[in-house]
């Protein structure tokens, strides 16, 4: 376990906005977990956990302990001619894992290549991209709560997963800290191959879809569309994809036959942040520092030494343009840290 004090986040979080947290603590194992829970200090304090720092805008210094997960490793539990279970810590990088299952020859994760974040925050978070959301091969997830320093097993079906979320990001749940988090993944072949992007890759290239061409399509797609957060801090998808009833769609569809729409199975449907803000004249824009990524419209980019303040006053202006023109709201996925 590792202890500091006045510590830069810079390095920890994708935007490189340099704010300072008051204690930065990376422990590595579940054993740390239940010595800094038997702290009083660290039971009162305020704290935040991170992963990667891709998800997150810190918009002041944070005064109390950022923590840190440093639990790695892959346990086999059960394994049969079709499938395999494994227990991931939560402090894997995600990408590693990705990486592992594809040299393995195990599926499922494949399409989630290059996501930037931990293996815990993935749970958190149900990271999804190219048709695949990560909620379809978690089991379980394991915690240790912070205060009673009680572990606790949540089941896929206590998770509550949905679009980008898990009971996780609800307050109830705030003091419950994941440890590791358990995959189902097919040793069979299953490639889920219909998002647009991937249909375009495979049809263009002379390659036959595999577990390895597979991640590689998707390592390529997102290396061209989504910017290096070591050139120009980003987090990724700044904006959730709004979820709007029905009328609402075919009202816009009407006005925008060309409007991408992505129907839900509840009978609601998906729109596109990004299309809705590019269709503002919004990519490229530019806001002092801060700015619209100039080749896809949902990512807000730092241009170098913005503020989270700045950044977050963009993001704003994005919103208000969106609603003024669709009368539609966009909400940020990042998180808001002050
Ligand atoms: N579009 C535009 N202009 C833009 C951006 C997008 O017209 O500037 C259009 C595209 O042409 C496409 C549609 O909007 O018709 C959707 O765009 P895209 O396929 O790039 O996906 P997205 O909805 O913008 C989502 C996820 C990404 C994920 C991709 C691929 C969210 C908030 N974002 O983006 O996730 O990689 O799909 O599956 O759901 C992230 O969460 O950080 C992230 C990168």
């Amino acid at each position: 376990m590792k202890i500091e004090k006045d510590f830069s986040l810079k390095h920890h979080n994708t935007f490189g906005i340099d704010a300072q947290a008051d204690w930065f603590v990376t422990y590595d194992s579940v054993d740390d977990l239940r010595i800094l829970v038997r702290d009083e200090y660290f039971q009162e304090c305020r704290y935040l956990h991170i992963g990667e720092g891709s998800n997150l805008l810190f918009l002041a210094n944070f005064h109390g302990i950022v923590l840190r997960s440093g639990i790695t490793g892959i346990e086999v539990l059960r394994e049969s001619a079709e499938e395999i279970e494994l227990r991931v810590g939560a402090g894997m990088i995600w990408d590693d894992f990705v990486a592992y299952c594809t040299e393995h020859g195990y599926y499922g994760v494949e399409n989630l290549s290059l996501i930037p974040g931990q293996v815990g925050s993935s749970a958190i978070q149900n990271i999804g991209a190219y048709g695949v959301e990560v909620e379809r091969f978690i089991t379980s997830v394991h915690t240790l709560h912070r205060r009673s320093g009680q572990e606790r097993c949540f089941s896929r079906g206590e998770c509550a997963y949905a679009y980008r979320h898990s009971t996780f990001k609800e307050a109830e749940q705030a003091d419950y800290i994941v440890t590791h988090v358990d995959f189902r993944l097919s040793k069979v072949e299953h490639l889920a191959l219909d998002y647009a992007d991937l249909k375009r890759y495979f049809a263009e290239h002379d390659t036959k879809p595999t577990l390895t061409s597979v991640r590689q399509a998707v390592i390529e797609i997102r290396q061209r569309k989504l910017p290096d957060t070591q050139i120009l801090g980003n987090a990724g998808s700044y904006f959730m994809n709004p979820i709007v009833p029905a009328q609402v769609a075919d009202r816009l569809r009407q006005a925008y036959p060309q409007m991408p729409v992505y129907p839900l199975e509840d009978g609601r449907v998906k729109l596109a942040a990004g299309w809705l803000i590019d269709q503002c004249g919004l990519k490229g824009y530019r806001m002092g520092r801060a700015g619209v990524y100039e080749h896809q419209a949902l990512v807000l980019v730092n241009h170098g030494g913005a503020t989270g303040q700045e950044i977050a006053t963009l993001a704003e202006y994005v919103q208000q343009a969106v609603l003024e023109r669709f009368a539609v709201e966009v909400y940020p996925e990042v998180k808001y840290i002050s």
